[in-house]
């Protein structure tokens, strides 16, 4: 699309920019929104239990299902020997990650068997009768095991270097070193992991799976069953969340589903509980960095090296673009004159991480964060002088390119983080929180202003890339489908809201349909907070083909200037003719106007070279602030967070309600990882944290007491994305990081502010107690 035709697209007001509610908000608390395990029953619905390995690491010496076969209402025990084609369900082919384990097991509850009976219970009761005889093998589950045993890496780890920082580091005023360490965090969606699949007749298949990436479960269904492509058909509606979560952990539920309703003949389903789940899918990354910055006394980064090692678990799965995205987000909004940073996917034996939400982003910024803190502290300055000293620049200010090499062209931070500091009030009432500290003896309170700058687009090119199809029936009712999946996030009804405002419809008029490989093929996963930028542009060139069409019929049957056909509210103008939206498409049908369309869009400019570490990976950038007070008791560790003020850029919103609501999402999401959400695995490799009774998400009553989020509504986009709007699924997770800070300001206090305070994530109560006692002794 050529500027000129977007610019005037734009002008005209319609759905698009609105505060429409959720296409499915009133089912959602209805309970009345399908989910995978409420579409009715195919008849003779089997359903599948797991097998589960009770060892960390060991070969498995004997397998005896003998009782589990026996068990009543069992139909079939699947095994490796069962998959007539690879039995692989790794992501991106790397090979790493059988469906089911053969001669050896690499973490504690890979799948070993699966079990296909007449009741979901019988499948689950017989799974547990198998005798297993392992020999055990030597383990480590965490990364210090991984480094003290020379662990290989699950995938090359990644170099972004700029300027000389082996030389520079010694020629600065001041110089420190320090480790941070980042904990994992479970995504606990609320509907679990989950498919069903049906057999048809010669290769046919059809998936329901609960996934962000219906065309990989194609592709792994494909492989699994050795069958093409074209036979199998998956189909998601919405996900009760992904988060990341659904990127690629849904492939082996619905490879499990698909290998025995082809063997069986029979619709099978497999939906893991919850604590299953937990313990058997991918999780955020755990990362401890270590770094080493020189800086002066004015708070000004000189040289910085940084290496985050990560626990990836025992295959690549995401780990290599996770741990790459950490690196891209180790700068966070600050300019370094002279870089280093590396990554070490480190392999463990433990359940293979994956994507959460921000993909490694949150990780490699919350790293660079710290170093912030560090300096402060090590000046006595507050945090947020030493951010802004480190701020890009505007363009050209020879501050302004980042460790991979991209200028950054649009960089607003500096605007958001004044704005937020003097709507907040943050100068007056960090004074008073000083002043609060110092009399009261067991309460102390601390603020942190955090910025958050993340990059847009997928760092694998390819994948930036979208379909879209659009029907327009003979009653004037509108049909979409398109590649992105909804997981609550409100796609579905912002890629709506661009073809009702292509046409100048009402919302109501636009079906928006499940996702399925069928419509639209070769779609990347929902990700990468992208889903609306590729979505909504492919849905738009979709719309704009027929409403082409319907411009020259209108011109050529009543005689007109093509520029004389418009699209207003509901109706059609032609010359001085204004005619109803349904009666102009039953007029253009009779003239056998093709009223179907499939549209298509790649984002253009980017471009990255992994191995020389340059280029130009991200499309735009996404800005905004927070800004958290906390209160901690220092005889507990406990906490509370009183206060959060948010000011993030989402470009023009397409929807600001929805907007809002990812905000506040990601924010409460972002605080549950580095506050309460801990996982921790025992001796023996198990993950003990596996339900809500020992992983502690944030409660509605965990939220700030005061929680003011605003969007920047003066951003625009400066690229030409849907309506000048800009991502906002991921960003805003990176926001709580404030949290973190401010909790580490109160801690600070008890040696009056003389100690950065180290606080590692999850700042659990725990920590924060033993961070303040350890403050107290120094
Ligand atoms: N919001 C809800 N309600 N549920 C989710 O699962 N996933 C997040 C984010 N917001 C998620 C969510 C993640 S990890 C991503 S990448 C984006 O939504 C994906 O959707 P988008 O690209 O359409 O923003
Ligand atoms: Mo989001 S972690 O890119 O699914």
């Amino acid at each position: 699309m050529d500027k000129a035709t977007f610019e005037k697209s734009a002008a005209i007001k319609g759905p698009m920019h609105q505060s429409l509610r959720h296409d499915s908000a009133h089912k959602h608390v209805a309970g009345s929104a399908d989910y995978i395990d409420d579409i009715p029953e195919p008849a003779g619905l089997l359903h599948g239990g797991l097998g589960l390995a009770d060892r960390a690491h060991a070969e498995i010496v004997s397998l005896d299902l003998a009782q589990v076969k026996a068990y009543p209402g069992v139909v079939a025990v699947l095994t490796a020997d069962d998959i007539p084609g690879t039995n692989d369900v790794s992501s991106g082919g790397r090979h790493d990650e059988p469906l089911i384990a053969t001669t050896k097991v690499e973490f504690h509850g890979q799948i070993i068997f699966a079990v296909i009976a007449e009741t979901r219970d019988a499948a689950r009761k017989a799974a547990r009768l198998a005798k297993v005889e392992y020999r055990d093998l030597p383990f480590w589950t965490d990364i210090d095991g991984a480094l003290e045993n020379g662990a290989p890496l699950v995938t090359p780890g990644m170099v972004l270097k700029r300027g000389t920082p082996e030389s520079e580091l010694d020629k600065a005023e001041h110089r420190l070193q320090s480790t941070m360490r980042i904990g994992g965090q479970e995504h606990f969606y609320l509907e679990s992991q989950i498919a069903m699949a049906i057999p048809g007749e010669d290769d046919d298949v059809t998936v329901w799976s609960s996934t962000q990436h219906p065309s990989e479960i194609q592709h792994i269904v494909g492989h699994v069953l050795n069958i093409p492509s074209h036979a199998i058909t998956v189909n998601t509606r919405r996900m009760g969340g992904g988060f990341g979560g659904k990127e690629t952990q849904g492939n082996q539920f619905a490879a499990l589903a698909a290998v025995a309703a082809k063997k069986l003949n029979r619709a099978v389903k497999f939906r893991p509980d919850r604590d299953e789940d937990m313990a058997i899918t991918g999780k955020r990354h755990d990362f401890k960095m270590d770094f080493d910055v020189a800086f002066n006394s004015d708070g000004r980064i000189h040289a910085v090296e940084a290496n985050f090692a990560a626990r990836c678990g025992y295959s690549s799965d995401l780990s290599g673009p996770v741990t790459d995205r950490a690196l891209f987000h180790a700068d966070s909004s600050y300019f370094y004159p002279h870089v280093k940073l590396t990554s070490q996917p480190l392999k463990t034996h433990t359940v293979s991480n994956t994507a959460y939400r921000g993909f490694g982003g949150p990780q490699g910024m919350l790293g660079a964060e710290r170093v912030i803190e560090e300096i402060a502290y090590a000046l006595g300055k507050d945090p947020l002088e030493v951010r802004k000293a480190n701020f890009y620049g505007e363009t050209g200010s020879g501050r302004d390119v980042t460790p991979y090499h991209q200028t950054v062209e649009d960089n607003i931070i500096a605007r958001v983080v004044s704005e937020l500091e003097s709507s907040c009030d943050y100068q007056a009432r960090r004074k008073a929180i000083v002043d609060f500290n110092k009399a009261s003896p067991v309460i102390k309170k601390g603020i942190a202003l955090t910025p958050v700058k993340f990059g847009i687009s997928f760092t694998m090119t390819a994948f930036n890339q979208a379909g879209a199809l659009v029907h327009i029936y003979q009653d004037g009712s509108i049909h979409l489908n398109h590649g992105g999946t909804e997981m609550g996030q409100g796609l579905y009804t912002k890629v709506a809201q661009v073809v009702a405002d292509a046409f100048q419809v009402d919302i109501d008029v636009v079906k928006i349909t499940a996702t399925t490989t069928g419509k639209v093929p070769n779609t990347s996963a929902t990700a990468a907070s992208s889903g609306t930028d590729l979505n909504g542009m492919a849905a738009y060139d979709a719309a704009r083909q027929i409403k082409e069409r319907l411009v020259a019929f209108a011109a050529e049957k009543w005689g007109v200037d093509a520029s004389d056909v418009r699209f207003l509210p509901n109706r059609v103008m032609v010359g001085a003719q204004e005619i109803p939206f349904p009666d102009f498409i039953k007029q253009a049908y009779f003239a056998r106007v093709q009223l179907s369309a499939a549209g298509f869009y790649k984002t253009p400019k980017i471009h990255w070279n992994r191995e020389t570490g340059r280029g130009t990976p991200f499309y735009y950038y996404a800005y905004g602030a927070a800004c958290t007070e906390a209160s901690i008791d220092t005889l507990t560790g406990e906490y509370l967070m009183d206060r959060t003020d948010i000011l993030h850029d989402v470009g023009k919103s397409l929807n600001p309600a929805i907007d809002i609501g990812q905000i506040e999402g990601g924010f409460v999401q972002g605080m549950g990882w580095l506050t309460t959400e801990e996982l921790w695995w025992d001796g023996k490799g198990r993950l003990r944290t596996h339900a809500p009774s020992t992983y502690k998400i944030p409660l509605a009553s965990d939220r700030p007491k005061i929680f003011n989020v605003k969007l920047a509504d003066w951003a625009e986009n400066a690229e030409l994305t849907i309506g000048r709007s800009k991502a906002v699924g991921e960003p805003p997770f990176m926001l709580a990081i404030s949290a973190l800070e401010a909790l580490s300001m109160a801690v600070a206090s008890v040696a009056d502010y003389r100690h950065c305070p180290r606080l590692d994530a999850p700042a659990t109560p725990e920590r924060v107690l033993m961070a303040v006692e350890r403050l107290k002794r120094l």
